[in-house]
């Protein structure tokens, strides 16, 4: 099947044909927890255990490929988000992770009285690691509110937060549970003009455009491969390595005291960086017209799997909406193509097995987004559904949703 992007073909049968668990005749409509891999993530990591792979620092070849992965991943991810330097981009296993990690390091940077500013929209993985490093150094939290009719996080209330002693905002790109996608740009730049930084979490934000770290202003900036068929154990944190050069994280002794080495604990997952490369590889071909640097090939690829998914989105969206019964959240002005819903009189678990049970995956309950889940009035009542979809989807998986949906709502 192929969907014409404006001159441009988006071919969304090849794309899938390189992905071997797409093929198993289930609806995937679970992209925000995590795509699928193509067959050359795949076969990059099983090839980097099959020639051998050894620690950086040892004399023979085997260490020699090691050390030019991690280069290799580095390069490829700058390209992905558009970072100006690879010694700018740090790796971790997961984006928790990393995410506690800055806030360590950060947290040595700020004096009591200080302050931090965090959003409702946002994952707890871009919320709590802030709060408790906040805590421990006697900062104020302040937390933007979202709109709960439109799941909007409006820029005015979050800008009004900011004041002299505001060190950090922690802000997400989109919303994983709802797809929100604030002005994140405006946002950065409002808290540039009172000297505070920006940590942006654009894990969910990564697979649904083409990032440009420059526009967003963001100072460092998140993602996670698993979420764009990447590997797992795959999380990045990408910044200026003069913004890192100023940080002091926790280290072993002996371990490298340069940038952005000091950042990653212990051994690097070369395997799975393979698996990063291969991935960003996989991504700049969506789109096999695309032409130029791997970062021009990104742009094109993104833009016009970005067409198509928002295409799809925009029908999963006004279909559930005409269902009788449910209940949609938001909309917000700009979105990822993700929709959060309940349906009167069912619980969202059993719509979420009950769509299994259909051959449909997807989600229920909030996704980790703790702080919106309160916003919206849900943490208690088990949530919502959410069902998204990215690159690899189609229109017959948002028909299959939509056909299951209308049943269980009239009860055949
Ligand atoms: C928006 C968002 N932020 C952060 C995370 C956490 O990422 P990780 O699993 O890499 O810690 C997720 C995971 O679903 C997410 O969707």
């Amino acid at each position: 099947m192929s969907v014409i992007v404006g001159v441009v073909v988006f071919d969304v049968a090849a794309v899938r044909a390189q992905y071997p668990a797409l093929g198993d005749g289930r609806a995937w409509l679970d992209g925000a927890a995590g795509t699928q891999v193509p067959q050359v993530v795949i076969d990059a990591v099983a090839q980097t255990y099959r020639t051998g792979v050894s620690n950086q620092g040892a004399p023979f070849e085997a260490s020699s490929r090691g050390t030019e992965i991690v280069a290799q991943a580095r390069r490829a991810v700058a390209d992905l988000v558009g970072a100006a330097d690879p010694r700018g981009v740090v790796f971790g296993p997961t984006m928790t992770a990393l995410t506690y990690r800055f806030a360590a390091a950060l947290q040595t940077t700020w004096r009591e009285g200080d302050e931090i500013v965090v959003t409702q929209l946002d994952h707890d993985a871009n919320v709590r690691p802030w709060v408790q490093a906040a805590r421990r150094a006697g900062l104020t939290v302040r937390i933007a509110a979202v709109d709960p009719q439109t799941t909007e996080l409006p820029v005015d209330g979050v800008r009004a937060l900011f004041g002299e002693r505001t060190r950090l905002v922690a802000l997400t790109a989109a919303s994983n549970l709802v797809g929100t996608c604030p002005d994140v740009t405006a946002i950065t730049s409002a808290a540039r003009e009172v000297g505070a930084i920006s940590f942006v979490d654009g894990v969910h934000h990564t697979p649904h455009s083409h990032v440009d770290l420059a526009a967003l202003g963001a100072d460092f900036y998140a993602t996670s491969a698993y979420k764009w068929a990447g590997p797992h154990l795959a999380a990045v944190v990408a910044a200026d390595p003069g913004l890192l050069q100023g940080l002091h994280p926790d280290r072993l002794l002996p371990s490298p005291d340069t940038v952005p080495e000091r950042f990653e604990l212990g051994t690097n997952p070369f395997a799975s960086l393979a698996g990063v490369v291969a991935a960003v590889t996989h991504l700049a071909q969506l789109d096999d017209a695309a032409r130029g640097t791997q970062r021009e090939r990104l742009a094109t690829s993104l833009r016009a799997a970005g067409v198509h998914e928002d295409a799809l989105g925009n029908r999963m969206l006004a279909g559930l909406a005409a269902i009788p019964k449910v209940t949609l959240y938001g909309p917000p002005s700009r979105r990822t193509p993700t929709a959060y819903f309940r349906l009167e009189g069912r619980a969202p678990a059993e719509v979420a097995e009950t769509l299994s049970a259909r051959g449909i995956n997807c989600w229920h309950g909030y996704a980790y987004a703790w702080e919106l889940a309160e916003a919206l009035g849900l943490r208690g009542s088990g949530g919502g559904v959410r069902t998204s979809v990215n690159f690899y989807s189609t229109d017959a998986e948002v028909n299959r949703l939509l056909d299951a949906v209308a049943e269980l709502a009239t009860g055949r």
